[in-house]
């Protein structure tokens, strides 16, 4: 039915890169490529009958920004047929596996290319270990296992539904929370994620071998006087924390304390002194939203300025680390998975 398969991956820590491959390999006799989505890489040419495969991890209940501006990088669909197979945060807890929550996801990226022209014929959440490094501790080994073992097996039935002519429609209920929780996926991507790029710093372990700007699939990281500084365009997808040879990478809770005491409390009592506040009544709201987004995105830009060039002190960069939970994190990476699998190092 198919001349090719043509899969895509978004991965920072491999899982979708994984999912991507176990699907296209299940696809038997079928030549197949695999290809990274990352900021300006050229287009891979598609042809009429290909099937399309498209893997990325699920980030604040939808798609990442990397993914959602890839699909109009695509060339017009003209009917060529597309799966999607976005990867969530599968997790288990006293031996019970609980999955993750895809909500928009899958489905928004396929209302994507069904207006650019593409035929959806499969839409499933595949269910793999969490990789939000920055936020939680890693799962153990046997864990994992247990996880990317069951990912594996749901990936070749939904392989299998394909191969004989079917299709497959999955994650009605996590569509509907995440249209209800579509606020909350908003605010991610427009603020969440940004100020999430804000909390990473490199720690005095940092030898400044600049490994985590090559990989980066967002060129977010530029290195500034040797050390990595990380900007707004972040995705959080984790590959720099999780691949940085030194574990020097870290996020601490203490930088959120010094953007909100520092940069909020004496623009506050400014305000309170100077202005009063009776005027933010007779702004319209989306005015007064817009003036916070700007000040907070500024102020926390020109804080972490201060803080990259502070933290060049390698005692405080090392008082910053001991302050931070993840230093005592295990690092996530999809099992079997190397670095040169999944990112470019040029
Ligand atoms: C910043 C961030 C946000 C995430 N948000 C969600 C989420 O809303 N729902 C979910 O099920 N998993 C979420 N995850 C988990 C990832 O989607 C999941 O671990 C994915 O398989 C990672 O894939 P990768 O290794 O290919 O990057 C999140 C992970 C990160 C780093
Ligand atoms: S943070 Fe890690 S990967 Fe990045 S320059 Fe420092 S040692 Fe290298
Ligand atoms: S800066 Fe790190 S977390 Fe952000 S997109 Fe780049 S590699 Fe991923």
């Amino acid at each position: 039915m198919y001349a090719r398969i043509t899969a895509f991956f978004m991965s920072g820590t491999g899982n979708s890169y994984k999912v991507a491959k176990w699907f296209s390999e299940s696809m038997e006799g079928l030549h197949t490529g695999l290809h990274q989505i990352r900021e300006q890489q050229t287009t891979v040419t598609t042809g009429d009958n290909d099937l399309l495969v498209f893997s990325y991890p699920t980030h604040g209940f939808t798609a990442p920004w990397l993914m959602i501006k890839y699909i109009f990088r695509l060339p017009a669909g003209n009917g060529v047929h597309a799966v999607l197979l976005p990867t969530r945060a599968g997790t288990r807890i006293l031996g019970l596996s609980l999955p993750g929550m895809e909500g928009t996801a899958g489905y928004l990226i396929a209302g994507l290319l069904w207006l650019r022209g593409y035929k959806v014929r499969g839409v499933a959440a595949i269910d793999m270990p969490s990789n939000w490094t920055a936020l939680h501790w890693g799962l153990s080994d046997k864990n994992v296992k247990v996880i990317v073992d069951r990912g594996e097996q749901k990936v070749k039935r939904l392989a299998q539904t394909i191969a004989l002519g079917r299709s497959f429609y999955n994650g009605f209920i996590p569509l509907v929370l995440g249209v209800l929780l579509a606020g909350v996926s908003f605010g991610y991507l427009i603020i969440g994620q940004m100020l999430l790029a804000k909390l990473f710093f490199a720690s005095d372990k940092c030898n400044g071998c600049s490994l985590c700007k090559q990989i980066c699939p967002k060129q977010s990281i530029q290195m500034l006087g040797n050390k990595p500084y990380w900007t707004y365009s972040c995705d959080s997808c984790m590959a720099c924390m999780n691949f940085c040879p030194q574990r020097a990478i870290q996020v601490s809770p203490f930088t959120l304390f010094l953007y909100n005491y520092i940069g909020t409390i004496p623009v506050y009592f400014w305000i309170s002194g100077n202005l009063g506040w009776s005027f933010i009544g007779q702004l319209p709201g989306s005015i007064w939203f817009l003036i916070q987004y700007v000040y907070i995105l500024s102020s926390v830009a020109l804080m972490y300025r201060l803080l990259h060039h502070v933290l060049r002190i390698k005692p405080l960069a090392a008082l910053l680390s001991a302050l931070s939970h993840t230093k005592y994190f295990r690092r996530y990476k999809s099992p079997g998975v190397s670095l040169g699998n999944i990112h470019r190092t040029d």
